[in-house]
């Protein structure tokens, strides 16, 4: 019986693993995400049963392991080194020179690849197991980051087959692709919470965070490559990575052996080109000469090695007129200095605004209406003033000084300290009562429809409501008496609102837009405090005591609930018939079909209301989003569904009809 129990755990980490390859690595699943679920699941629960097959490199373990206080020195058993860098053609040709003459009379074959613009770690394996994970650090000893090495669904946790070296080094870069840095920065906007800078650097401080749970769920990358074995030599460089990709690794297939100059540069050429279209971001590409003795006899410098060089492509800039400097006024009463540039197409798409930050920032660069400033797209698509075009001349004129007044309101700004910002402290503020209420009926908090950005506006500045607790005493007279509202609109509007009574109290929580509580934050707090009344009684330290509850979110909830307006608020809302406790069944259903899902819905649904079907999905561990792209694992179509299902049909992602996602959910409903 053990042994039969044992072996089908086994079978079923194998079965996993190759799945997990397939999907990750060759991107052609053999099976559904449910079926792989469902496996996994079924592995979940025999390793519960038996305890004495723990593996720590249980397929089951990629959801991360116990956060660590510190992360131990581990040293390098062979330096890893940076790459010399270059910028322009004739340093490639100069490369090549130096190559040949090392190498007398002998012919090298270059082996062209992409310069990720990542982190490089180096893994360990031995006897086919992952062992380490590291990170370069100064190049002589880094960090042992395996916890969260091992959280990255593509690096193999073993390496099957039957040619497996004992001890197997591989080298890459892990890195974060584009859709999921901007899935994550728009969670960060919700949240009310900085954005990241780009993708490298919030890769960086991933693989740099103490609790791997968090790193899980942050969906980075590893591309392969390097490999360095002493039991299994390899007589080139694409053999190596051959090797590697035949073995589980992922290694890029933009890569290509070149016998000369030209060859080079087409490479260059085509990748330069091409990087705009790329699901990641690179910065260059490297030129590595193909055969291992080579490489050794062209050796190294004191930092770099002969045989390879990078070319590194210049960042995506324009040079462009700035014409103004302009302040915007959050829904936190952050004043955020614009720059208005002169329109230019850059990388894709045409800017003319780009944020300054703060004040700081302006005076540090020197910027000035007037001057022509240098602008830099970067992985994050979000663009960047980086200089005064120093090429220009530069006007006279005074340096551009922040106002001390907001320019909404007039009252004086102040200055906090913590981000550098400056702050309209007047809650009164027009920009900020409008982004409030906008923000109150946004869709991840009570979905009114029809409450957007226009009427909002119409709202409050014809004086009918100056906070969202107004919202539930508004008539229909009062509404189609306004510019360009009829009776219809009138109408469904105040049907909208009303709806917002029928929003849990996570939505509640979330629209009431507290600094730091963002959609998931407000859920946790919901399902954790399960009341208003909880929530405002509990200390800052029983804040921080949830799990994943911070203490920049504990202080902002605790001096939210003390402010007399703020209960005032809870209190209409509460008299309005909003929801201020959570009625949900405690705990998330984690092993349906669509736990840890992302689910769309398009088309009308007969059976229940879509947003019900969607409070479903979140019921059963899932999410419901709004748009389908290639992390969404079903679409649910109603009648009438038009083009999000054409889209799932195109990306091959299932489509169900309303039928058999009822049949899905019936055993948990
Ligand atoms: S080879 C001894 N190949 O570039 C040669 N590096 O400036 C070691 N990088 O720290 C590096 N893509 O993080 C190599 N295809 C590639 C690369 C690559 C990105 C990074 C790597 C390294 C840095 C060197």
């Amino acid at each position: 019986m053990s042994r039969e129990i044992r072996e089908k755990i086994e079978k079923l980490r194998q079965e996993l693993n190759r799945h997990n390859r397939l999907y990750y690595q060759e991107a052609a699943p053999e099976i559904s995400d449910e079926q792989f679920d469902f496996m996994l699941k079924e592995l979940e629960n025999l390793e519960r049963l038996h305890p004495e097959y723990d593996d720590p490199l249980s397929p089951t373990r990629r959801v991360g392991g116990e956060p660590v206080k510190e992360f131990t020195t581990v040293q390098h058993p062979r330096p890893m080194l940076s790459l010399a860098n270059t910028y322009n053609e004739d340093e490639v040709e100069a490369f090549t020179r130096r190559v040949s003459d090392g190498i007398s009379g002998r012919e090298a074959v270059y082996h062209c690849e992409l310069k990720f613009d990542g982190v490089a770690v180096r893994l360990e394996y031995e006897s086919g197991r992952l062992k380490l994970g590291a990170t370069r650090g100064d190049g002589v000893s880094g960090d042992d980051i395996t916890g969260n090495i091992k959280t990255i669904r593509n690096v193999p946790l073993t390496v099957q087959g039957t040619d497996v070296p004992e001890k197997l080094e591989v080298r890459g870069e892990v890195l974060m692709p584009l859709s999921s840095f901007k899935k994550l920065n728009s969670q960060q906007v919700d949240a009310g919470l900085k954005l990241f800078a780009n993708p490298r650097n919030t890769t960086a401080g991933t693989l740099k965070l103490q609790d791997p749970k968090i790193v899980a769920r942050r969906d980075l990358r590893f591309f392969a490559y390097g490999v360095f074995s002493e039991d299994h030599p390899f007589s080139t460089h694409s053999e190596g990575l051959d090797f590697l990709a035949a073995h589980g690794f992922q290694i890029y297939p933009a890569r290509s052996l070149c016998k000369n100059l030209a060859e080079i540069n087409r490479f260059i050429a085509e990748w330069e080109e091409k990087r705009d279209s790329l699901p990641f971001e690179i910065d260059g590409v490297v030129i590595k000469v193909n055969q291992t003795g080579l490489q050794e006899d062209l050796g190294f410098t004191s930092k770099v090695p002969r045989w390879a060089i990078a070319r590194k492509f210049s960042a995506r800039q324009a040079s462009t007129l700035l014409k103004d400097i302009v302040l915007q006024v959050g829904r936190t009463g952050a004043v955020t200095p614009v720059a208005e540039l002169e329109p230019v197409f850059l990388a894709g798409s045409t800017i003319s605004r780009a944020t300054l930050h703060n004040e700081d920032e302006i005076r540090r660069k020197k910027l000035s209406p007037g001057r022509y400033v240098l602008i830099e797209k970067g992985g994050d698509v979000i663009p960047k003033v980086i200089s005064v075009d120093e090429s220009r001349p530069v006007p006279e004129g005074p340096v551009w000084q922040m106002p001390s007044q907001c320019p909404e309101c007039g009252t004086g700004l102040i200055r906090d300290e913590e981000d550098a910002v400056a702050r309209c402290p007047n809650p009164e503020c027009p920009p900020q009562v409008r982004g409030r209420i906008e923000h109150f009926a946004s869709r991840d908090a009570l979905n009114i429809d029809g409450l957007g950005e226009s009427v909002v506006d119409l709202l409050v500045s014809s004086g009918l409501i100056r906070s969202a607790a107004d919202l539930f005493t508004l008539t229909r007279d009062q509404i189609s008496g306004l510019d360009r509202m009829g009776e219809k609109s009138a109408e469904n509007l105040i049907r909208a609102i009303g709806s917002a009574r029928e929003q849990p109290f996570s939505k509640v929580l979330f629209a009431l837009g507290i600094r730091h509580v963002g959609a998931n934050a407000a859920k946790i707090l919901a399902k954790n405090f399960k009341s208003f009344e909880n929530l405002a009684a509990a200390s800052e330290e029983e804040l921080t005591r949830v799990n994943e509850i911070g203490g920049a979110t504990a202080a902002s909830v605790a001096t939210w609930c003390r402010d007399e307006q703020n209960r005032n608020l809870v209190l209409i809302l509460q008299q309005a018939g909003l929801q201020f406790e959570d009625f949900s069944s405690s705990a998330l259903i984690t092993d349906s079909p669509f736990s840890g899902k992302t689910v769309v819905f398009t088309g009308t649904l007969v059976t229940r209301k879509r947003e019900e079907a969607e409070t479903i999905i979140e019921k059963l561990g899932g999410k419901a989003a709004g748009s389908v792209s290639n992390k969404t694992h079903y679409v649910v179509a109603g009648s009438e569904a038009g083009s999000k299902a054409a889209k799932a049909a195109e990306l091959g992602v299932p489509v169900l009809t309303e039928e058999q996602f009822n049949e899905m959910i019936a055993p948990y409903v």
